[in-house]
């Protein structure tokens, strides 16, 4: 079966269930994840605070602080949750440790699970066939989403909805929840403008407010890394595909 899950806590019994996991925060977490191993880095390590990042950092100087507190890098880190801003640093062979308000702490209800990728519009493709290519056709699939207090996030149900899509189209695989029938439907609907569907969305708006316009630009392009972030622990390392 392939579920949407729209509320992060159903990691947690969907991890004890047993069932593979893959959690989408299109705007930015996910996307910052996948940009940032493209780019050389050579692993996140995921914390819910601020605090707990700081600590870390005290005892491992060369690792670098990244995250964001209502979309914006908090004032002693080195960077921010912004995709765009990995592709232009250095990260080459970098551990950063991150920490975001709601990708971060999405990852945490998701730990316990046999295996935990990391989903955007950014390498879909890669996740979708690494699933139909190693994952056992009983396994059942769970798609977690970074929502908060109840409010979906459009660009993250669409996504899930091309996760669903793909997976259907490359196993025939028929057994949904309802959510994965709905994100379907909100994919097939936006597909052939997404750009235009996502910027309406309100984490878009928020974003593009405080100056991340080019941000939200860039997260809708699809397929461009051929990478499968996976979830170990704290931390998230990548297996390349190409
Ligand atoms: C989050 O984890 O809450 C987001 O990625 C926020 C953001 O856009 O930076």
């Amino acid at each position: 079966m392939i579920k949407v899950e729209t509320d992060p806590k159903a990691g947690l019994q969907a991890s004890l269930s047993g069932d593979i996991l893959i959690v989408i925060d299109v705007l930015r977490f996910t996307s910052s994840i996948v940009t940032g191993l493209a780019a050389g880095a050579k692993q996140f390590i995921t914390v819910t605070t601020l605090k707990k990042a700081r600590n870390i950092h005290k005892k491992n100087k060369n690792y670098l602080l990244a995250g964001e507190r209502k979309g914006l890098k908090p004032k002693d880190f080195h960077l921010g949750n912004s995709p765009i801003e990995y592709k232009k640093s250095n990260l080459k062979e970098k551990i950063i440790v991150i920490s975001t308000t709601n990708g971060t702490k999405t990852i945490e209800y998701c730990k316990k699970s046999k295996l935990l990728l990391i989903a955007s519009f950014l390498n879909a493709h890669a996740i979708s066939t690494y699933i139909v290519d190693h994952i056992p056709k009983e396994d059942n699939i769970s798609i977690i989403l970074a929502s908060k207090n109840h409010t979906i996030f459009l660009e993250d149900f669409i996504c899930a909805g091309l996760l669903v899509s793909n997976i259907i189209n490359l196993t025939l695989k028929q057994d949904l929840n309802d959510d994965a029938i709905l994100a379907k439907l909100a994919w097939n609907s936006a597909k052939d403008d997404l750009e235009k569907t996502i910027v309406e969305g309100h984490h878009a708006s928020y974003l593009e407010s405080i100056g991340f316009k080019e941000d939200v630009k860039f997260c809708v392009n699809r397929d461009i890394y051929d990478l499968i972030p996976f979830v170990q622990g704290n931390k998230i390392c990548k297996k390349n595909l190409g």
